[in-house]
């Protein structure tokens, strides 16, 4: 799997507008009109003026998906950037100290056996693809990027989603989270 490197730059330009920011946990980040998603080689070539601000991240390699899971992911899962995929959230998120303390299959406990954030995910797929970002190895204010995009038609479906998800066990771990949505025009 080769690792993707973005940028998420919130400011005067980028092909997405910002339709709203909202904190869930923890401080917000300030509300900007477009975001450009600029991606490997053009993060460095991104607007540096009227930037609110800028979060990076990067894929990287399933920690705790097993071989069936990933098999039943790459089945059903759609990429990014479907014409009909005019919604999106960028989601960021950061862990407390506790999580980081467990263990690699304590993580893993709580995320799936007790929380079931794969298999509750999967009953949103197809419609909702998603790319997750890696960002706390690389010293920034959060620890994951999650991004997703889906048709107008799906949207209820994707508040119904993260609803589930944040009254999971796994997001007691969740000390900062920002919601933040947007539309392709
Ligand atoms: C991690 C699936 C929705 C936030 C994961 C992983 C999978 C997954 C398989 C584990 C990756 C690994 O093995 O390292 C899905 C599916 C979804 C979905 C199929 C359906 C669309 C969401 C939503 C959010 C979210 C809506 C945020 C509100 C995260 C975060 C992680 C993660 C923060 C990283 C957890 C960690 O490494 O501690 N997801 N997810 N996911 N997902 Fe989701």
């Amino acid at each position: 799997m080769s690792v993707i490197h973005t940028a998420f730059v919130a400011g005067l330009s980028g092909g997405w507008r910002i339709l709203r920011v909202d904190a869930v946990v923890g401080e917000s980040l300030a509300m900007a009109g477009r975001l450009a998603v600029a991606g490997p080689g053009e993060a460095q070539s991104t607007a540096t003026t009227g930037v609110q601000w800028r979060l990076d991240g990067a894929t990287g390699h399933a920690r705790y998906a097993t071989r069936h899971e990933l098999d039943t992911l790459g089945a059903v899962q759609q990429g990014l950037g479907r014409p009909e995929a005019r919604c999106a959230a960028l989601i960021p998120i950061r862990k407390n100290p506790a999580w980081w303390a467990l263990a690699q299959d304590e993580r893993r406990a709580i995320l799936e056996e007790q929380s079931h954030h794969i298999a509750i995910g999967l009953e949103y797929l197809p419609p909702i693809a998603r790319r997750l970002y890696h960002a706390r190895e690389l010293g920034q204010p959060f620890d994951f990027l999650t991004w997703f995009e889906y048709a107008p038609e799906h949207a209820e479906a994707f508040e119904e989603l993260v609803a589930r998800l944040r009254r999971s066990a796994e997001w007691q771990f969740v000390d900062r989270e920002v919601d933040i949505r947007l539309v392709y025009d």
